[in-house]
This record gives structure tokens, C-alpha cells and sequence, in this order.
């Protein structure tokens, strides 16, 4: 029980299942509704229950009842700050969705988020993992972040630098705020600089621009392609539940990398600036033998084997034991270690 009363707008046994996209079951004992940063004034500084920041759920494998508060983040608004002669400035609310603040933003003419469109989630989940897609991380956009301290109720800003941003990670995750709430982002700015050049480099985009026979695509016709190719390839949880890619694409050191570039000369291999090498995590779960194949009732998906699929009625045990399966086998074919991306409650 919390050490003092919670607030009225506090509700008590509240399902979980449809506010994740995995759809696994799961019970809230306190859940909080945050519509504003007051609100989290409000509940800080309390030694009450273990709190979590819950946003549309869209990365998170919950392993069954949880015995704490759930913080739902639903501040809305977004609006343009401002502008100078480098870029346009601007604001949204944490719990606003994230591809509604990406169209919103190309319909008023400012460029520049057009490559993370159809990304499912909320702006607040945005940089905790540093959401990234065909050659762009949210991290390229941040400019700063509003967030209240749990601990004493205040409202701080980071700035870039300070949210120590790398590949689908953030100080966030470094220290561990994203499982214990002790820094909530209430509201993130954007920096979209008005030198806007198209990134289209990433093979699939490129592939799609092609076919379509765009040479010179605007902001809006790569949010088109974009959309189009994670339509084709990435399952929509409202049929099929699941979290978007289930594990990252590993790092490996050069000397293992220069390993399997030998045996397996056809697997995707990205060179990193420090001289490491990430490997594509579908090929090698693929090439174990897990796409489309199941335990249980749940799956690695058959269109992208780095997706994990919840068939029906599946439980978050069982989520982990498929994990676990699918890391021994990429592990004992290709000594590799196969890091999960969402988050486990
Ligand atoms: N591949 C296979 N088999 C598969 C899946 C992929 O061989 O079953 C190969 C593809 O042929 C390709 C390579 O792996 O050569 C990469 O595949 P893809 O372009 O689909 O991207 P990904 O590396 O699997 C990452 C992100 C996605 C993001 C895409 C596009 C991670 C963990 N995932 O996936 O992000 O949309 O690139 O940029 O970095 C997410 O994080 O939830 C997510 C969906």
C-alpha cells in the first residue's frame, strides 16, 4: 500500500492488456490518467508504490499483474515555438501520438521527421529509446526535453547532449528512469532545420522511391513511401499484436564480424563510426529457422523475423520463453547475443 493517500484522479485494478500492443494480460494496482504535469506534482515526492510511465504501450512486454502506479502520460498540445533562419521550433505534449505530430508537422510545411512517420507510439516514448527508422533517430530532431523529477516535483530541461542519446538508447535508459519514473518527460521540442535535404539512402526507401518513380521526393512523398513499406512489412497490432522489432541489431566487434562476412557473405553487415559492426537481427533469427514459426501462442512474424507476434491469448511467459529460444539458437549458430528492445515490466 502507498505510505500516503493517492490522489482522487488515481484509479485501483486496472487492466492492462488493451493498452499494449503485445495484448498480454496484465493488471495495473494504481493507475494514473496524467492529462498535466501538475498532476505529477501532485504524486511526487511520495514513497508510495514502484511507478512506471506508461505511453501507447507500443514497446513493452508486461509480464503479468503489476503492483504499482502506472503513470498513463496523455498532456497534449503541440504548437510552433518560433523560428529563425536555421529551423522551425517545435513543441508537443508527451502523450501526444507520435505520427499524428509527424503529419501535422508536414502539413504545415515543416520537413524534417518525414522518415519516422507510421512509427506507433507517443512523442513522450519518442526519445527514451531514441525511435529510429530509414536513416533517421528521433535524436537528430531533439532539440530538448521538459520533464518533472519525481522526487522533488519540479520541472527540469535537457538539453541534447544531456539526453545522451545512441542507438535506440537515452540517459534514460542508462539510468534506469524509464522502469522507476523518476524523471517523466512531459514535453519534447523539435529543432527542424530549414536546410532540409531528403534522406533516402536506406535501401528499402530507396527501392520504393524508385518504383514509384520519384528522382526527387518531397518531405510528404518519403512519409508516403515510408508508410508504405512498414504497411507491407510490419504487422498492425490492432490484428496482430506485437511490439515493432523485438530485439536490436547487435553490435558485434570487427573481428567477429569479419568472421561471418566469410561464412555467410549475404548477410546484412552496417560498419559503425567506431569501428564496430551491426548485423541485421531478422537475417540472423531468420536464417535460425524462427521466421514464421511459433511456440506456443506466440510467434517471429513471417513477412519480418525480428518482429514478435502474439497470435492469441498469449501470456508474457510466454513472450519469454520464445525470446529465449530464438537468442540460444542465433547464439549456437552464430555466437551472437540478441539484446530484446522493448521494455519488460
Ligand atoms: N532481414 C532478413 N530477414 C528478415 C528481416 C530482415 O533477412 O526476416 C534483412 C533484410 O533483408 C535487410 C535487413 O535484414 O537486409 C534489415 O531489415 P529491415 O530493413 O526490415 O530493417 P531492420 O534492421 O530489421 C530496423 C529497425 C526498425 C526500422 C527499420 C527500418 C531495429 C531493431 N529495427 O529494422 O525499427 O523500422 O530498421 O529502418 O533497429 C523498431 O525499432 O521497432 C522498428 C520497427
Amino acid at each position: 500500500m502507498p505510505a500516503k493517500p493517492l490522489p482522487d484522479f488515481v484509479e485501483r485494478a486496472v487492466s492492462l492488456e488493451r493498452r499494449t500492443t503485445l495484448a498480454l494480460p496484465g493488471q495495473a494496482a494504481f493507475y494514473a490518467e496524467i492529462r498535466a504535469a501538475t498532476q505529477l506534482a501532485q504524486l511526487a515526492g511520495s514513497h508510495g508504490p514502484r511507478q512506471f510511465v506508461l505511453g501507447a504501450g507500443s514497446n513493452l512486454v508486461l509480464g503479468g499483474d503489476f503492483d504499482g502506479l502506472i503513470l498513463h502520460m496523455a498532456i497534449a498540445g503541440r504548437q510552433l515555438l518560433g523560428e529563425d533562419a536555421e529551423a522551425w521550433y517545435v513543441y508537443a505534449g508527451a502523450g501526444e501520438n507520435w505520427h499524428q505530430l509527424v503529419s501535422w508537422t508536414l502539413q504545415q510545411g515543416w520537413p524534417g521527421l518525414e522518415n519516422l512517420a507510421l512509427i506507433p507510439g507517443t512523442v513522450g516514448a519518442a526519445p527514451i529509446q531514441n525511435i529510429g527508422a530509414y536513416g533517421l533517430e528521433v535524436a537528430d530532431r531533439v532539440l530538448s526535453l521538459d520533464a518533472v523529477d519525481m522526487l522533488t516535483g519540479r520541472t527540469i530541461r535537457l538539453d541534447r547532449a544531456d539526453c545522451r542519446f545512441a542507438y535506440r538508447d537515452s540517459v534514460f535508459k542508462q539510468e534506469g528512469w524509464h522502469l522507476d519514473a523518476r524523471l517523466v518527460v512531459i514535453g519534447v521540442t523539435f529543432r527542424l532545420p530549414k536546410a532540409w535535404r531528403p534522406l533516402t539512402g536506406y535501401g528499402d526507401l530507396a527501392a520504393e522511391l524508385d518504383r514509384r518513380q520519384i528522382a526527387d521526393p518531397t518531405a510528404t512523398q518519403i512519409a508516403t513511401a515510408v508508410s508504405n513499406i512498414r504497411s507491407r512489412k510490419l504487422p498492425d497490432p490492432a490484428t496482430l499484436p506485437n511490439a515493432g522489432s523485438f530485439f536490436q541489431n547487435p553490435l558485434v566487434d570487427a573481428a567477429l564480424g569479419e568472421r561471418l562476412a566469410q561464412a555467410y557473405p549475404d548477410l546484412p553487415r552496417y560498419p559503425q563510426a567506431d569501428g564496430r559492426i551491426k548485423l541485421a537481427a531478422g537475417w540472423l533469427i531468420e536464417h535460425s529457422g524462427w521466421k514464421g514459426r511459433n511456440l506456443g501462442r506466440v510467434g517471429m512474424y513471417e513477412k519480418q523475423a525480428l518482429v514478435l507476434v502474439n497470435r492469441g491469448g498469449a501470456c508474457g511467459a510466454e513472450v519469454l520463453a520464445l525470446a529465449h529460444a530464438v537468442q540460444a539458437d542465433v547464439r549456437a549458430r552464430f555466437h551472437v547475443e540478441l539484446t530484446p528492445e522493448p521494455v519488460f515490466l
